[in-house]
């Protein structure tokens, strides 16, 4: 049977090849995640550093996710950030296997798979599953964002001024809290409220989705950022290092954003920004 563009479901056709076994992937760890999300008990946990830990979970997750995407895409090159690099060729997957870890392993219910595909450093697909509420949010370049079947858009809000803003509070390397605190003084003098969900790449979908008007964050890892980046500029916003360039991904301090509310966080922040943070 012939199935027609406009019969379809609006999220197959938005959707490219990469996009769908993204999907796919997150579903696979999501099971993963889910099955043992009501034994965190019985969990085998390691410490990778002060205040980093990581599960089995995480580790399964991950596998299960690569093998996914190799099945597919046996040449692609891997970030993921339980194994680290594997080598392929010019398109490279980014994967956080369970972004929220921290939240997870305390029964928080706030956490999430996050994979992106980018190619010779553009970003072309991705995906981020919240496996609690079954919510998939994806995007691929040029083509918007979407939450299941739903087109994004970030809010309209006009101002800092009455904004909700998500962000995240350093609690590994501790290098810039003082700096971050003064960030955080300035924004709640700012705003309507600041919220700490606990994971940075269903913050950045959040953006997207216009639940919340802006977010910032210092020192994540690209596996963090990546999807959720290109979530926010596919539904309209903005996103950038912390003085406004595109050196997010590479510095780990991100300010997204609609427009004006990107650039007033921009603007109420740069008086905190410490001279040895370069972008
Ligand atoms: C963490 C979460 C959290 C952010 C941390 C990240 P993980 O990821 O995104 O919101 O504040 O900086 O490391 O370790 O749970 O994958
Ligand atoms: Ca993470
Ligand atoms: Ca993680």
């Amino acid at each position: 049977m012939v199935v027609y563009a406009a019969q379809m479901p609006y999220a197959s056709r938005a959707m490219n090849p990469t996009t769908n076994i993204a999907v796919r992937a997150a579903r696979q760890a999501a099971s993963i995640l889910m099955r043992s999300f009501n034994r965190i008990e019985t969990l085998t946990i390691a410490e990778k550093q002060a205040n980093d830990y990581v599960s089995e979970v995480d580790r399964a997750a991950e596998q299960a996710i690569i093998e996914t995407i190799r099945r597919s895409y046996p040449h692609h090159a891997i970030l993921a950030e339980e194994s680290g690099t594997h080598d392929g060729n010019e398109y490279q997957w980014i994967i956080d296997p369970l972004d929220g870890t921290t939240n997870y392993l305390h029964g928080f219910p706030q956490f999430s798979i996050s994979i992106a595909m980018r190619h010779r450093g553009q970003l072309e697909s991705a995906v981020v599953y919240d496996p609690l509420r079954d919510e998939m949010f994806t995007a691929s370049r040029g083509n918007g964002a979407l939450l299941n079947d739903r087109r994004l858009r970030v809010s309209e809000h006009k101002s800092l001024q009455g904004a909700l803003i998500g962000t995240g509070i350093p609690f590994r390397d501790q290098t810039y809290l003082d700096a971050y605190l003064g960030m955080m003084k300035a924004m709640v003098k700012d705003t309507a409220g600041i919220r700490r969900p606990g994971s940075a790449a269903l913050d950045l979908a959040y953006v997207a989705a216009g639940r919340t008007d802006g977010f910032w964050e210092l020192g994540l890892s690209t596996w963090d950022l990546a999807a959720g980046v290109l979530l926010v500029r596919e539904a309209g916003g903005m996103v950038s290092d912390i003085r406004g360039g595109d050196r997010h991904l590479e510095s780990g301090n991100v300010i997204a954003g609609n427009l004006r509310v990107h650039r007033e966080m921009l603007a109420t922040l740069k008086p905190h920004v410490p001279e040895g943070m370069r972008y």
